[in-house]
């Protein structure tokens, strides 16, 4: 196992004792939006959308000041919330409708989150190397979300 590997196994365990005795949205959110801004490499910003009133609203999130609202279909965010996909974004000035809130950001990567079938927002990783996400971040991540969706 890399190292990579081992520091995903690691963070796994970490993060569903973090979880384990909450369930309020938004605390979780909070925690989980900080134990990943500072324990993955290479990240610059980490945070949560929620989808309310049809668009996607700032949530709780590590990093710079960022944008407020993102409507549905706009954006790395607003197109994972709508086709409820996790992107993967190598090089974010190659998506089309990129919304640059910092433009340092270089790739990102955004799962969206839903419960029971119901979208409550997605979560966005961004970073100021070009291709830091691979198919190994996108599955532990898809996992860990798996594992704040099951504490609410
Ligand atoms: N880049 C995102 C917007 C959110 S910020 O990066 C924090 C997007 O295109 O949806």
């Amino acid at each position: 196992m890399n190292d990579k590997m081992l520091l995903y196994e690691t963070m796994t365990k970490e993060l569903d004792a973090l979880l384990e005795n909450e369930h309020d949205m938004i605390s979780n959110m909070s925690n989980t939006a900080a134990f990943l801004f500072h324990r993955l490499p290479d990240v610059s910003w980490v945070g949560f959308y929620l989808f309310q009133n049809n668009e996607l609203i700032l949530g709780p999130f590590q990093g710079n000041v960022a944008c407020m609202h993102i409507p549905m279909g706009k954006g790395v965010c607003g197109t994972s919330a709508t086709t409820r996909t996790v992107l993967r974004i190598d090089n974010v000035a190659t998506f089309e409708g990129h919304i640059a809130c910092d433009t340092s950001t270089q790739s990102e990567i955004v799962l969206p989150i839903i419960k029971e079938g119901t979208l409550l927002g997605v979560l966005d990783i961004d970073s100021n190397r070009i291709a830091r996400f691979d198919g190994s971040d996108e599955i532990f991540l898809t996992m860990m979300v798996q594992s704040f969706v099951q504490s609410l």
